[in-house]
């Protein structure tokens, strides 16, 4: 049923302006339009700066969720201007004044307007975006098995708007790092079976210490993307490819620490915090401590290990004996162990085309898509939702 239209309300909110030309600090301005609640963050920017200021900066083309260029930071949280509703930000804005800034993690060109080409494109181009075809190229159409193609059109829905890219806690630390947009954008030529170089692409990647074993699994570029791409979903991706498929052992022993985390817990049920780094640097047993590797990062690691018994992070008894749990869950963690190590074939559970039905699908049409696939790990079929078309190919 159409939902009736709502009159036009009063929306105040408050931009950040900067202009880093004048050398004057950034100051917040504040409007008050009247528009339908349904109306975008974008429509109260834009009619702002036509009535009340000409001088807002802010980029936006498209104004339907396509082109990717009006992301901002809506009260704190990243999203694109022209497809968050005004009703729906007010209900964020802690004081009833809808707060919008420029995205994180970039340089302010000018208030709302960020440099992309700066980090975010630079970064796109690290990862080499494009298809470097296997040879010798067919005379006909290459005919790409419908699983692949399933398997990187999530990817393909990113529209470069660099929402992930501002929320990503490991860029804030380490601005260097590839970050989510890239690697995700890696994935799709990784995940193509038409690639020649998927190996030397991989290898790349994981030797880089600012590649994909940087991510810290924050899923901030999860929740922040508009167009469910999942960036962190397709990092893993690139890591599980390296390491289970291509057997790669990187020099910033990304592939031994996550080793070391899924042995911990196949061995004690939880984590065990002390064993950690040793295995990771040591090798991946008991015997890993006593490496000279291993006691070079044990005794850098000393200074954050004492802050955190000092603040009450953890329990020092715990995190140097390990977590008990009972046997029998012990047994029925390792159980699980055993049947997924059991299995010839890697699963992949791809999230973006399993989950709820929310359109009618015909008797023939909904077969053809619960079928299981390599996509959806082969598992039993679950209700499928088409993939999204409203995203572009970049
Ligand atoms: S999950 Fe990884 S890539 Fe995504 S925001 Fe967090 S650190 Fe960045
Ligand atoms: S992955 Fe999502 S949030 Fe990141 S640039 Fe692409 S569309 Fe935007
Ligand atoms: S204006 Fe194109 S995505 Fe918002």
């Amino acid at each position: 049923m159409a939902e009736t239209q709502r009159p036009p309300e009063q929306f105040s909110f408050r931009v950040r302006r900067y202009d880093p030309e004048s050398g004057e600090a950034p100051y917040w301005d504040e409007h008050t339009v009247e528009l339908e609640p349904h109306r975008s963050v974008l429509e109260a920017i834009l009619q702002a700066r036509d009535r009340f200021d000409g001088s807002i900066g802010i980029r936006c083309s498209c104004r339907q969720a396509i082109c990717g260029s009006c992301g901002v930071r809506v009260n704190g949280e990243p999203a694109l201007a022209c497809h968050t509703h005004l009703d729906a930000a007010l209900k964020g804005a802690s004081d009833g004044v809808i707060e919008i800034e420029p995205m994180g993690n970039m340089p302010v060109i000018k208030d709302l307007i960020v440099d992309m080409d700066a980090v975010h494109w630079k970064k796109v181009q690290r990862v080499t975006p494009w298809l470097i075809a296997k040879q010798p190229v067919p005379e006909r159409e290459y005919i790409v098995p419908h699983e692949n193609m399933v398997d990187v059109t999530q990817t393909m829905g990113c529209i470069q708007c660099g929402a992930c890219v501002s929320d990503c806690l490991a860029m804030e630390v380490d601005p260097g790092f590839i970050g989510p947009a890239a690697l995700a954008k890696a994935y799709r030529f990784v995940g193509d079976p038409r690639d020649d170089q998927q190996f030397e692409r991989l290898n790349d990647l994981a030797q880089d210490p600012q590649g994909i074993f940087d991510c810290t699994h924050c899923f901030k570029c999860v929740d922040a993307c508009p167009k469910d791409v999942n960036p962190m979903g397709q990092i893993m991706r690139l890591r599980r490819i390296a390491t289970n498929d291509h057997h790669i052992v990187d020099q910033n022993n990304g592939e031994r620490h996550e080793a070391a985390f899924t042995t911990l817990i196949k061995d004690y049920g939880l984590l065990h915090e002390a064993e950690i780094l040793p295995r990771s640097y040591g090798g991946n047993s008991w015997f890993g401590k006593f490496a000279p590797a291993a006691g070079k990062e044990l005794l850098s690691s000393l200074p954050v290990v004492i802050k955190g018994v000092i603040r009450g992070k953890f329990n020092p008894k715990i995190a140097l004996f390990g977590h008990k749990i009972p046997k029998d869950d012990l047994k029925a963690v390792q159980a699980i162990y055993d049947k997924v190590e059991s299995r010839e074939k890697r699963y992949e559970l791809n999230l973006y085309i399993a989950g709820e039905d929310e359109v009618e699908v015909q008797p023939a049409a909904a077969a053809a898509l619960t079928a299981p696939s390599i996509a959806n790990g082969g598992a039993e079929p679950e209700a499928a939702t088409p993939p999204s078309s409203e995203g572009s190919e970049q």
